[in-house]
């Protein structure tokens, strides 16, 4: 274990390893002693301390060992080993490379990289690999991103508490002041282990304090901060107000063609570099939720962001829009808008007007991180536009981290769902991998789940989420199955019944949560604001757009082409297949249809008895969940076997309560009993 601290280190949790021929790992060797080597380094010696009990020597500039590690960017390779230039034409800039040479007398492990910042990444993947026990023969990898953005935001606002957080307070802040301690080492050390390279601290909404984030008050302290996450590949980012000139510049106006405000920007950002030469950029929420925008001023959202954009650009800084953007105060009997439409409707016009250092980040779906949406016309409708997609790893409407729900499944669907922009195989992950528009700097934004609970997320398993954000970000192809199995084994060792019956756990658990609660793509049956347990019409007389409109005999919006036309934001096939009851797939039937209860699925059940079922079932599977975790009594910490059993105790018991209360709805609503006879209440 790596030594005591007030919190886990979740997967990177070093236990003794069993491998005999470590004699490698008494030497690291480096051409050079760069600055920028420290960190991978360090992390390299912290390993070999914990894993093998010895402490390794650091030998600069001369190789006369039989056996060591090498270390270094790949041109300071050049003159050692023959291969280098060879290596270097299959990195990225990101990427790096692992391999073990075995010739004539010499045992060399290589730790490669083009780009230094990266190197670490590359000795956090060794960790990993020989933890999950790959044989250090074996060794041989060339590893690169496949995407530019892998970046994790925050939702934390400066008075320590956490937008949407349920685990514990923020890890950034604390009474309006920046917190540094060896947590937020910690944290970096955490985040570049699975590949990411970028953080936004502060909440997307930006409010009167967060304001004064960009002004001298916070930015030496923060860069200070951003330096602890540079160590470590990390550039930090910053969510800000557009507001800000009339804010903190005493403008009149923050309208972007105003050339007051470009200039305050080109100022600010000036200002701001000098304090953090490595900030990534800027994360914007414009007109959305009551945030500022251009919008307010007469102007677009390509005129807002590229007006920021220009004042980034000599720092090569990049502006992160949110595609967010609907009305937030509609009127519930209002039948002709439909939410679902706005972001495609609001960004599909501006398409090939942003500049190249602005990347629109759009949420997976087009509601707000249901449990089960479609994914985002939008992914293959901006065809000349970078792209992030932003996924929400914090729980909130998939049981705030009460709840066990994998994420890992559903992202997986996401990023294999074919949009057919450029015909078949046009794929989110390979449009976020740049392979299908000609657009380069894209990827992928995860709202983090992580505060300062001694575990970090809150439940356990759930770390799991953050750790599969990271992987998948890195790596779009993976099997889920694999990565969830390699979580395991970092997280809790080897033993085989636990790994599968966490692997069981975690793979179905997210398919568990849908059931018991909103199944078929209904969605908001929770309760206002807080979002936490079953509210069957907690949203359908509000503001906010997202009504379910059941009655007696149906329940469901029409989204088709007869309906609001939202499937025409699709390519074909899809617009033709959402359009069409018999063809739409039923998770996500009541996203696309008005149906009557009486509606008979494929299963050649009707619509409210499948509704039933999946409640009764659902809440079966928790129990089932539970089963599984009480047979790894004793395999487990107890402390974190106790946690998490007291998780699921809670999970069942909302689980019942999800179940009662949405198959009362409907049955009050229909008078359909159920065909097995079941406890409902009349
Ligand atoms: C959801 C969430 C808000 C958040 C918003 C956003 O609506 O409930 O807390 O601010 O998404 O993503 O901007």
């Amino acid at each position: 274990m790596s030594g005591v601290k007030p919190y886990d280190m979740c997967w990177l949790d070093y236990r003794a390893l069993e491998i005999k021929d470590f004699d490698l790992f008494r030497t690291i060797c480096v051409v050079d002693n760069d600055k920028s080597l420290e960190v991978p380094i360090k992390e390299l010696k912290h390993f070999i301390k914990y894993s093998f009990k010895i402490n390794p020597r650091v030998i600069k500039g001369s190789f006369d060992f039989s056996k060591y590690i090498l270390i270094g960017k790949i041109d300071q390779m050049k003159d050692i080993i023959k291969e280098a230039k060879m290596w270097e034409r299959k990195l990225n800039n990101e990427g790096f490379m692992l391999k073990r040479i075995k010739e004539n007398d010499k045992d060399i492990l290589i730790i490669t990289a083009k780009n230094e910042r990266t190197l670490v990444y590359a000795v956090f993947k060794l960790i990993e690999n020989l933890r999950i026990g790959e044989k250090l023969d074996d060794l041989n990898h060339v590893d690169n991103p496949a995407s530019y953005f892998r970046i994790i935001n925050h939702w934390d606002n400066l008075d320590g508490t956490v937008e949407r957080g349920y685990a514990g307070n923020s890890i950034f802040f604390k009474n309006n002041k920046i917190i540094i301690n060896e947590r937020t080492m910690d944290y970096a050390r955490l985040l570049s282990s699975i590949g990411i390279n970028g953080v936004v601290i502060n909440n997307v909404n930006v409010k009167k304090k967060e304001v004064e984030l960009i002004t001298h008050k916070y930015l030496k302290i923060l860069s200070r901060l951003a330096n602890i996450f540079w160590d470590y590949g990390i550039k930090i980012y910053l969510s800000v107000n557009f507001a800000s000139p009339i804010y903190l510049g005493g403008l009149p106006t923050a309208d972007p063609l105003d050339k007051r405000v470009s200039v305050w920007w080109k100022t600010k950002a000036e200002e701001i570099y000098d304090y953090i030469p490595y900030l990534g950029g800027f994360l914007v929420k414009a007109d959305s939720e009551f945030n500022p925008g251009p919008h307010m001023f007469g102007r677009n959202h390509a005129d807002g962001a590229n007006m920021l954009a220009e004042a980034l650009e000599p720092y090569g800084g990049y502006v992160i829009w949110r595609a967010f953007v609907y009305n937030c105060m509609q009127d519930w009997r209002d039948y002709k808008t439909d939410r679902a439409r706005a972001a495609y409707d609001n960004f599909k016009p501006l398409d090939g007007n942003f500049y190249e250092n602005v990347v629109l980040q759009i949420k997976y779906g087009p509601m707000d991180f249901q449990v089960r949406e479609p994914v985002s016309p939008l992914f293959g409708g901006m065809e000349k536009t970078n792209q992030i997609l932003e996924l929400q790893i914090t729980q909130e409407y998939t049981g705030q981290q009460i709840h066990l729900c994998y994420l890992g499944t559903l992202w997986k669907e996401i990023l294999e769902f074919d949009t057919y922009a450029k015909g078949e195989g046009s794929k989110v992950k390979e449009i976020l991998k740049g392979k299908i528009f000609e657009t380069k700097y894209n990827g992928f934004a995860g709202v983090s789940n992580v505060g300062d609970s001694p575990n970090w997320t809150g439940h356990d398993l759930a770390q799991a989420n953050l750790y599969t954000f990271g992987v998948l970000a890195w790596n779009p192809d993976r099997d889920i199955a694999k990565v969830v199995d390699d979580w395991i084994k970092l997280t809790f060792g080897n033993d085989s019944k636990v790994r599968e019956n966490i692997s069981y756990m975690l793979l179905n658990s997210h398919r568990i949560y849908e059931k018991y609660t909103t199944p078929f793509g209904l969605g908001w049956m929770v309760n206002p604001g807080y979002h936490y347990g079953p509210n069957p019409e907690g949203y359908e007389y509000s503001r906010w757009g997202t009504y379910h409109r059941a009655n007696y005999e149906a329940i469901g919006v029409d989204r088709t082409s007869k309906g609001t036309g939202y499937t025409l934001q699709y390519h074909s096939p899809w617009r033709e297949i959402y359009d069409d009851i018999n063809k739409c797939p039923e998770d996500l039937l009541l996203f696309f249809h008005r149906v009557p209860y009486k509606f008979i699925l494929k299963s050649g059940k009707t619509l409210i008895q499948q509704m039933y079922d999946l409640h009764f079932e659902g809440v079966e599977e928790v129990e089932v969940l539970i089963e599984k975790w009480y047979e790894l009594k004793g395999r487990i910490d107890d402390k974190i076997f106790e946690r998490v059993s007291k998780r699921l105790e809670m999970q069942l018991e909302h689980a019942k309560e999800w179940r009662d209360v949405i198959n009362t709805y409907f049955f009050r609503k229909t008078g359909v009993p159920d065909d097995k006879g079941r406890k409902i209440y009349p």
